[in-house]
């Protein structure tokens, strides 16, 4: 009788450890299959690699590990074999992909690329226990993700935040797989990248004379100045940063609205050239929009060229949202320039500004990205739409055979207030609890199963205008970028509400460890 049951036991055990909130992942890998028993950490033991590509990685498992145990594991080139860590490459694998197997003797790792294998990594490192983690749960993993780009944007423009407080930033996506950072350098409060060719961006388009106080709606000011800006170098330095966490990095240069910082500096660039401006003080969209002159194109084609030469990625993004057409309307020169391109109205001359500027991105081997505001008066033909008014920009995009990122105001603004606003620290406004981010939903936007290819991904964006610092820029990303990176990495089958909450309660250990500041509003919410 004892013979039998003790298989039947084991069965029954085994087949608990399929349950998901078995095992706290998060973003919830595609496939989970539990094992017995568990792998332990033991002094001296190695780290092997047969891909230089994994070496760093193998290095960062010592390294964490040590810090944790006082164990000296130490990561090793090629294989020989014995119990410790194998990272092996498996070029059948997607880059993003990663097979990650825990047994009693040994962890393997399976990854055609660093990415991936940085990818397993993470994972490994949510398996052990947020305390003293020497030990490892058996468990086969096999995982790649379901879009592949997964981002979150933070706005630098109306608080500047520093190098620090980005790597930080940075490192906390790495943990969820989170692989674009999308950094939004421009605004009508202040310009924050250095251009060699126009100091005054970084000498007065940077510094704002005072900030709003309180909501924008008691009309305050806090007398404070406040700037900040990065240097070439220090944007180098972050990007390389960024790479060794596999994040790439699509920087934002607004245009032709969001200007005002600019106008302060260059208003020559502006359409009433006499204009005194001044950087912006006030929230609030600003009708100091640039006027579509050559010597606007110009100048932002110059200041286009250094971004291109600092950023390594594809993609540029052009801002194109939000540019109130007021002075347009007003503007001689702007009229006269609708009449001369047999343009239609305002629209239409926006279009004319991002097609120029797309044509000159795209001439550099580079691609444009744009809020969906590009698509008024006709989308250029390379261009990128960030859907953020909703989810129709990206849509009509997509029906257009256009890519697109899903970044709707609905679900993804981390800006809106996560809980009662009674009890809540001071937000934009907005009601944006934990359960409706996650239950975005990238096959339920009514498109065709081909048209649904173009949508690459979903972006979750940190407003700052309410958010003057990262420990409560992270108090308002977390733990809804967690929801956002289940939505862009998890198999359609896996997603779960009720399981991402008990398998988020169970993760909050580990974001405890990291001292990450989330808000808990969550746990009293349905
Ligand atoms: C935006 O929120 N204006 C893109």
């Amino acid at each position: 009788m004892k013979r039998f049951l003790l298989p039947f036991l084991l069965l029954l055990l085994a087949s608990f450890g399929f349950s998901q909130s078995e095992f706290n992942l998060i973003p919830y890998p595609k496939k989970v299959t539990a094992g017995a028993g568990q792998f332990t950490f033991k002094k001296g033991m190695q780290i092997q690699s047969n891909d230089a590509a994994f070496l760093p990685i193998a290095n960062l498992v010592a390294e964490q590990f040590n810090a944790a145990s006082g164990l000296s594991v130490v990561a090793r080139q090629g294989i020989s074999g014995g119990s410790g860590i194998q990272f092996k490459k498996n070029p059948a694998l997607a880059e993003e992909a990663y097979v990650l197997e825990v047994t009693s003797k040994k962890i393997l790792i399976e990854a055609s690329s660093g990415k991936g294998a940085f990818y397993a990594v993470q994972t490994l490192f949510q398996l052990r226990p947020a305390s003293a983690g020497v030990t490892v749960p058996a468990v086969r993993i096999e995982d790649e993700p379901r879009l592949g780009y997964r981002g979150l944007m933070l706005d630098v423009g109306r608080y500047f935040f520093s190098v620090a407080d980005v790597k930080r930033f940075l490192d906390i996506m790495a943990m969820y797989k989170l692989n674009t950072f999308h950094w939004h350098l421009t605004e009508d409060q202040g310009w924050r990248i250095e251009i060699k060719k126009y100091p005054l961006l970084t000498q007065i388009s940077s510094v704002r004379k005072e900030t709003t106080l309180g909501h924008l709606r008691d009309r305050k000011l806090d007398g404070k100045p406040h700037g900040g800006f990065y240097t070439q170098d220090q944007i180098r330095e972050v990007i390389a940063y960024a790479s060794s966490k596999y994040i790439t990095i699509i920087p934002e240069i607004e245009m032709p609205g969001h200007s005002q910082a600019l106008l302060a500096a260059y208003p020559q660039l502006g359409c009433n050239p006499d204009k005194i401006y001044q950087v912006a003080t006030m929230w609030g969209v600003s009708e100091d929009v640039l006027c579509p002159r050559e010597e606007t194109f110009a100048f932002m084609q110059d200041v286009l060229t250094e971004v291109m030469e600092l950023f390594p990625g594809q993609y540029i993004h052009i801002g194109g949202d939000e540019c109130p057409k007021k002075q347009w309307r007003e503007s001689r020169f702007c009229q006269n320039l609708i009449k001369q391109l047999g343009l239609k109205n305002e629209d239409e001359l926006q279009s004319y500004f991002i097609k120029r500027i797309d044509q000159f991105i795209t001439s550099k081997g580079k691609k444009m990205l744009g809020w969906d505001e590009i698509l008024e008066g006709g989308l250029s033909p390379n261009a990128m739409v960030m859907s953020w008014r909703g989810v129709n920009g990206g849509i009509e995009a997509a029906k257009q055979k256009h890519q697109a990122v899903m970044t709707p105001n609905s679900f993804f603004y981390l800006d809106y207030y996560q809980g009662d606003p009674k009890t809540e620290p001071l937000a934009i406004g907005g009601n944006l609890p934990l359960s409706k981010t996650y239950s975005f939903d990238v096959d339920q936007l009514g498109l065709s199963p081909e048209d649904t290819r173009y949508i690459v991904g979903v972006q979750a964006n940190v407003w700052t205008e309410y958010i003057s610092n990262i420990s409560y820029a992270e108090y308002m990303t977390y733990p809804r970028a967690l929801a956002l990176a289940e939505i862009g990495w998890s198999p359609r089958e896996a997603r779960d509400f009720e399981s991402f909450k008990k398998r988020l309660i169970g993760h909050l250990p580990h974001m405890d460890a990291k001292k990450i500041n989330y808000s808990k509003a969550f746990l009293s919410q349905k």
